[in-house]
């Protein structure tokens, strides 16, 4: 028995789509894998690299991409994620098969793990024969409101003229008509691209999604239905796994010491994710009504290098002045530390999915005000459906951004909201199922799936 005694090799290979809201669930989802004894490969795009080296426990290989420059997002989105799977396929089969040749005899063969929008890892990993996983990183309501524009398209539906129609979409619920990324049913070109890419299971053997349960069990069980692969919600993966953190950008920690000389809820955080983008006269309503909410305030004003100046830069002249030592400012925080921080009473934010899960996983409740694309998906989830939150509509003054912060803060339907989050987060605690020491891992679906992926590598155990 001259293989006998030598560890089996668990080798994972992680796919993550290069951007801010989507490397730091697929780095984390890693965190958990490894924990459960698997080998962790990230291979990356070169835009957007990982920070290696706050990961010493994981492999990083970079594929070329062919990107010269930063999109414009979220227009360039598709464009650019176009480019990008064209150019990293053959690099990303080249590192595989290199990969396949050089394994000593009883290892099992890699199983590749990938964002569903890095489509070229499915097909390489088809190519290769290997087992390959879905991952999700937006909600899976989310992904069922993508997949009804085939619906509605194929019943004949004729969608209201008026992109703000407050119409419930058929099937839909809760959503309206304006709470869907794209209103216009005349040009859903771009759309169709993106509804082929998720809809496509193709030879991936599971699915994976950063989601509970408690926030989405009829969405998933409707999709499960539909779906001839197993699903596994593991969310919210950064309670389960204490991953390091994998900002893009600087967190400025010297807010944490700010938010401790603060009350006990006391603070609202304002943060808009890593690429919603506020204009001149956003920022000023923002800043006035946040200083007049008389509100203690922790504002992310990140840099957009593509505008040349510091958003801080363009605050009104005598807004510092006003607001003093009750507001402070930063680049980019540690987002999950702020919201687990006894200070924070309040988030507004964007509603990308990540934020929503840090804010409903620590009981912050939320004012929404959604940019694009599923943050208004989300975004109606929460006012309508989980009732952590109300939205914020667009293009609203000073005066509606101050009542609303008021509103959240100190009065009787904040505190409603505050409950309900409170109701959340301890739902949410339950359905990680803690156990001694080791929290997290004793998750029944993670368990699951380590087993589930531990046996498709052993079926594709390389003669
Ligand atoms: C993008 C899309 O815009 C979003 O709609 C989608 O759901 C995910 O991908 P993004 O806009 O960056 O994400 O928002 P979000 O999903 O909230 O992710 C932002 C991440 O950056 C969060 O994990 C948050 O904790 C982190 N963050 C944000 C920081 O660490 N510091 C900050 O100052 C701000």
């Amino acid at each position: 028995m001259e293989n006998q005694g030598r560890r089996r090799c668990r080798k994972l290979v992680l796919v993550p789509c290069p951007f801010q809201g989507h490397i730091n669930p697929m780095l984390q989802l890693g965190t958990i894998l490894h924990s459960r004894g698997f080998s962790i490969t990230i291979a990356h795009a070169q835009f957007n690299s990982p920070q290696t080296s706050n990961h010493p426990d994981f492999v990083f290989l970079s594929l070329p991409d062919g990107t010269s420059s930063k999109p414009a997002m979220p227009h360039d989105f598709l464009p650019f994620m176009s480019k990008l799977n064209f150019n990293c396929k053959d690099p990303f089969q080249e590192i595989l098969s290199l990969m396949i040749e050089k394994q000593e005899q009883d290892d099992q063969l890699p199983c590749i793990i990938f964002e569903i929008f890095m489509s070229f890892a499915q097909e390489v990993a088809s190519h290769l024969k290997l087992p390959n996983i879905i991952f999700h990183t937006n909600s899976v309501a989310t992904l069922l409101t993508f997949l009804a524009y085939a619906r509605l398209k194929a019943e004949g539906y004729t969608p209201p003229q008026d992109s703000t129609s407050t119409e419930l979409v058929p099937g839909l619920h809760p959503l309206r008509f304006k709470d869907l990324p794209v209103t216009n049913f005349a040009h859903l070109d771009g759309m169709w691209r993106v509804i082929a890419m998720l809809s496509n299971i193709g030879s991936s053997s599971a699915i994976i999604w950063n989601t509970m349960d408690c926030l989405e069990q009829s969405v998933l069980a409707q999709y499960q239905r539909q779906c001839q692969v197993p699903n596994f919600s593991i969310g919210p993966m950064h309670k389960i796994a204490s991953a390091p953190s994998s900002s893009l950008l600087e967190e400025d920690s010297s807010c944490i010491s700010w938010l401790d000389k603060q009350g006990h809820n006391s603070v609202i955080y304002a943060s808009f994710g890593s690429i919603a983008s506020v204009d001149a006269k956003e920022l000023t309503e923002m800043a006035w009504g946040l200083a007049n909410s008389q509100q203690t305030f922790l504002w992310v004003l990140r840099p957009d290098p593509a505008k040349g100046s510091e958003p801080s830069d363009c605050l009104p002249d005598d807004f510092k002045e006003t607001v003093g030592e009750r507001g402070c400012i930063v680049k980019w925080a540690p987002q999950q530390l702020v919201l687990a921080h006894s200070s924070v009473g309040g988030f507004l934010s964007h509603c990308g999915w990540n934020s929503t899960l840090e804010s409903i996983s620590e009981g912050v409740p939320m004012i929404c005000k959604p940019a694009f694309g599923d943050q208004l998906i989300n975004t109606r989830y929460i006012s309508h459906e989980w009732g952590n939150g109300f939205e914020l509509e667009n293009d609203l003054g000073r005066g509606e951004i101050e009542r609303a912060i008021k509103m959240l803060m100190v009065e009787k339907e904040g505190q409603e909201m505050r409950q309900r989050a409170a109701e959340l987060k301890e739902k949410t605690q339950v359905s990680i199922k803690s156990g001694s020491g080791h929290p997290s891992y004793e998750c029944s679906e993670i368990l699951q799936l380590s087993y589930v992926v531990t046996v498709w590598m052993s079926l594709t155990l390389c003669n």
